[in-house]
């Protein structure tokens, strides 16, 4: 309830949020994500304050471990990889809730034991019944571990407690593959105890989409088909797929990223200011943009897949994709996608939204671009409005965290030359904290069951509508276009663009 003190009510919404007594169940605890984001990201929130003391931690897998093997996993994961400064008494109040459960996903037995395990942490350790499960598991196991959890009693909280399901993308391979997915989770879990992770949207950068845009007064004006002349969306990974083949082949650069990811920063791009900051609010402006986005009448000329050949990359050789281990040699999966979207309403009619994706590229980069129209004319004789570059906001997500903007400025000298500069914000230089990474924070949410920054079903459903005829039209058309490892994408991508007389950015 809101005091008298405007002041007061500001600074009580500053306090850290800290979740209450709760513990975390991982399935699938040997994998690559928990190693190395699930675990670090646990004790970054416990080394910052912000887990309760008698948190508990339970790791299931197929493994023959005991607990001690279990907690010795974390500890070198959190050594490894966790963001801030490995602290012995922080580890020693971790590891008195460490418990590992050992079973395969239909051993009955082994859902006995983990409730037998929750029952045993509720009294020593104090979790109240409050316990997320994560599924960090391949999709085809997800329908077997909630019907598990369901058989097993675990889904539904005992009195005056949650339960939670958190379940890890991708959410289907398609619009059909996507609600059976959504039918079966719902059949154990209310809509309210679900959280669908798209990390992403755990990102700093991301977030701060919303607060650029509606914290502000200067942007919204301008953000818009009046002074829009096109959006860029690129997340370029220098990476290969390592040792994801049995993941990645078949699915793809499109399934992979932009049916969620890149989908998320368009639609926090385009969206209209939403009522509040709470999750219906905000999946309400979300799912319009989503359900307004249209797809070009040619998809041959507006999309483009591509598959990385061998090539050079930080100077190394790089193998090209038909050669990664685990992976079909008559492959037709796309390791780079490029596609021109449209928003249909009155605030994007006719701005082209140029979504791109790729490993192996030139460099790891995710940025927003929001390019501006030219100038409609110059008055300066010394510089032509088609010399200079278009105004531009990049909103950079990652690495070199922060935002553009670029403009005119004269030459110094005594013609009047005009040529672009730029205006850079920097995370780093301008706040003295640290950015939390995105699981830290998207964790810390399950636990306070702050539903803000999760996709619900309308989101990823709205999301694979889209996607759906691309992929379908893909499948009847060809073999992906080849670029050599390091290279920026297929010659057909800039192709697209220049077709429309524009160009991709080099970031
Ligand atoms: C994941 C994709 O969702 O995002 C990976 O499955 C990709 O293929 C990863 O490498 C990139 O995440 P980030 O946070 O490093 O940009």
């Amino acid at each position: 309830m809101s005091s008298s003190n405007p002041l007061r009510d500001a600074a009580d919404r500053r306090l850290p949020r800290i979740a209450g007594p709760s513990g975390l169940v991982i399935f699938g605890v040997t994998g690559d994500l928990s190693r190395k984001k699930l675990m670090p990201a646990v004790y970054d929130l416990a080394n910052r304050g912000l887990l309760p003391p008698g948190f508990s931690l339970i790791g299931f897998a197929r493994r023959d471990w005991e607990d001690e093997d279990f907690a010795q996993v974390v500890h070198d994961a959190v050594k490894q990889h966790s963001r801030t400064p490995f602290r012995e008494e922080v580890w020693q109040q971790l590891i008195q809730g460490m418990r590992f459960v050992q079973g395969n996903f239909d051993d009955d037995e082994a859902f006995e034991q983990l409730k037998a395990t929750i029952q045993e942490l509720d009294k020593a350790q104090g979790t109240g019944g409050n316990f997320a499960f994560y599924l960090s598991v391949p999709p085809k196991f997800f329908p077997q571990v909630v019907q598990q959890l369901k058989k097993h009693d675990l889904a539904d909280a005992p009195q005056g407690a949650w339960r939670r399901a958190v379940i890890e993308k991708p959410f289907g391979h398609d619009l059909a593959s996507a609600r059976e997915l959504n039918a079966i989770v719902h059949e154990v879990f209310a809509p309210d105890q679900v959280f669908r992770i798209d990390h992403y949207l755990g990102k700093e950068t991301v977030q701060n989409i919303l607060a650029l845009r509606f914290a502000n007064q200067m942007f919204e004006p301008i953000w818009n088909r009046s002074y829009v002349d096109h959006i860029q969306i690129t997340m370029a990974e220098d990476i290969g797929i390592g040792g994801r083949a049995g993941y990645y082949d078949g699915i793809g650069a499109a399934r992979d990223v932009i049916q969620n990811h890149l989908l998320q920063l368009m639609a926090l791009t385009a969206m209209e200011e939403p009522a509040s900051f709470d999750a219906d609010a905000l999946v309400a402006e979300k799912a319009k943009v989503l359900g307004a986005v249209r797809l070009p009448k040619d998809l041959g000329s507006s999309t483009v897949r591509g598959q990385y050949a061998a090539g050079w990359q930080g100077g190394e050789k790089a193998v090209g994709y038909l050669q990664e281990e685990g992976i079909d040699p008559k492959s037709k999966t796309d390791t780079y996608a490029a596609i021109k979207l449209e928003v249909d309403n009155r605030r994007w009619a006719g701005v082209p939204f140029y979504l791109r994706t790729g490993k192996r590229l030139g460099r790891r980069v995710t940025e927003i671009a929001v390019v501006f129209q030219r100038a409609p004319h110059s008055p300066f004789d010394h510089t032509a409005t088609e010399e200079l570059g278009h105004n531009a906001i990049v909103i950079r997500v990652q690495p070199d965290e922060g935002i553009t903007v670029r403009f005119g400025s004269k030459v110094p000298g005594t013609s009047m030359e005009i040529r672009d500069v730029s205006m850079d914000f920097a995370y780093g230089e301008s706040f003295t904290e640290s950015s939390p990474e995105a699981y830290e924070r998207l964790i810390l949410d399950v636990l306070l069951g702050d539903a803000n920054l999760f996709p619900r079903t309308e989101e990823v459903e709205l999301s694979w509508n889209i996607l759906d005829p691309i992929e379908e039209y893909w499948d009847s058309h060809g073999k992906p276009a080849q670029y050599p490892a390091g290279t920026w994408g297929p010659t057909e991508a800039d192709e697209m663009l220049a077709r429309d007389g524009r160009s991709w950015r080099r970031p």
